[in-house]
């Protein structure tokens, strides 16, 4: 087990009824001119943006509006939404949506108190040091945003799509309503289900000894993600299993199983090329890049990929060599992807084997991974096992 830091200062507001509360909670937290930010319309079409809004007016706080965020952000709308807080004395970010309304709200907290480019943060040319505060309703269970430290635009000039670790970046609260996950659609709901799932693998699969607790909770949260899925996705008023996939989405990314270890995150990395280039949604791109990374790495630790199979997939081990159980895991893992609509390989995702070079190229320094580190033959053979079913 490494030594670590762990700060989760975001106060959860789960249930029922829970975005009633968000005025409130702004207060709390010291807002009192609001900028909310939310996504392509389903906040608006659900009636939760004016639920909002009239949470915030019932406390009587100044608001304004920022709509059109797309999935796979894109930094325009960052640059409108600092724009905005500039000129306005915005002291409060809300984001209502999902991870790509949060992570846009986070960039314009970090760039409102900033004199330069907030690109200058996701570039690695500079360190966020203050940033306005932010809070945010979850109408999605996928990405973690509203327990991570993370955040990850498009930088449209060049289509980058890179991510900054920050702690300014945790929200001081979170509302989770999991009936307001119930009218998504069952792709995005999939999506949603596939990335959480990668949260817990990225950090499962680690070189460092010694950490049987947070293995058997990233178990737990794995085999009880795969429980709740097919309920979900075949029944969008079940609110015990919408409420299992939200609370397990916060739990797979706020780091509490991946604090104690090394981490890989290379799936991540090639899939944010993926999506960079296709516009391809994050889980699908993921679906696709977790089962070519495990066929290309499981040698390096068969022991951990026969625990991975058997525990977490159930695969009866009677008579198989532990290859054979590892690749069985491996295959009942896409399979799942696959059962719930996930593309299966990098061409159902939108991409093209031929792009496969310039996609290796966009990689961040030319390498990726802790499993096992990857230099660009390997990430180009990674891809090419993509592009297989
Ligand atoms: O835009 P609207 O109209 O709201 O529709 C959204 C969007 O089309 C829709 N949706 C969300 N909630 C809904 C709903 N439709 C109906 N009813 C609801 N209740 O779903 C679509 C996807 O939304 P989005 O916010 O993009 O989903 P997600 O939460 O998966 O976020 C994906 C983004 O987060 C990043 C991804 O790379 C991607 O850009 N990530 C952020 C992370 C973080 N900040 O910690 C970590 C992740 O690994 C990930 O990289
Ligand atoms: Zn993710």
């Amino acid at each position: 087990m490494l030594n670590f830091e762990f700060c989760s200062p975001t106060k959860f507001v789960f249930g029922r009824d829970t975005q009633k509360r968000v005025g409130a909670l702004v207060k709390e937290f010291g807002g009192s001119r609001v900028l909310v930010v939310y996504g392509g319309g389903s906040v608006v079409r659900s009636g939760l943006l004016a639920a909002v809004l009239a949470s915030l007016d019932a406390e009587g706080l100044y608001h304004m509006e920022l709509g059109g965020v797309k999935p796979n952000p894109r930094s325009d709308l960052v640059y409108e939404g600092i724009d905005i807080c500039k000129k306005n004395g915005i002291d409060f970010v809300l984001p209502v949506g999902g991870g790509s309304a949060i992570d846009t709200a986070k960039a314009i907290a970090d760039g409102a108190l900033y004199d330069g480019d907030f690109w200058d943060f996701y570039s690695r040319k500079a360190v966020v040091t203050k940033a306005l505060p932010h809070g945010c309703v979850l109408t999605i269970p996928a990405a973690g945003s509203e327990g991570s430290n993370s955040s990850v635009i498009t930088k449209i000039e060049g289509n980058l799509k890179r991510g900054l670790g920050t702690e300014f970046h945790r929200p001081r609260f979170a509302v989770m309503n999991p009936e307001l996950t119930f009218t998504l659609p069952r792709y995005q709901l999939a999506c949603g289900i596939t990335d959480m799932m990668a949260h817990i693998m990225e950090r499962y699969f680690t070189n460092t000894p010694d950490v049987a607790l947070t293995d058997r909770l990233a178990e737990a949260l794995l085999c009880s993600i795969i429980e709740a899925a097919p309920t979900a996705m075949a029944n969008d008023h079940d609110y015990e299993s919408h409420a299992t996939l939200m609370w397990a989405g916060m739990l797979a990314h706020n780091n509490s199983v991946g604090v104690d270890r090394e981490q890989d995150w290379a799936s991540h990395q090639m899939g944010h090329e993926i999506s960079a280039k296709y516009d391809t949604a994050h889980g699908a791109s993921l679906a696709v890049m977790f089962p070519a990374w495990m066929k290309y790495v499981y040698k390096h630790d068969v022991k951990r990929f026969v625990r991975f199979a058997t525990i977490v997939w159930g695969v009866d081990p009677a008579g198989k060599t532990d290859e054979e159980i590892a690749l069985a895991g491996i295959h009942a893992m896409q399979s799942f992807f696959v059962s719930l609509g996930m593309p299966a390989t990098l061409e159902q995702a939108g991409g093209c084997r031929a792009d496969i070079p310039e996609l290796t190229a966009k990689v961040v320094n030319g390498k990726t991974g802790k499993f096992v580190e990857l230099l660009p033959p390997q990430i180009e053979e990674v891809y090419a096992l993509a592009c297989e079913a």
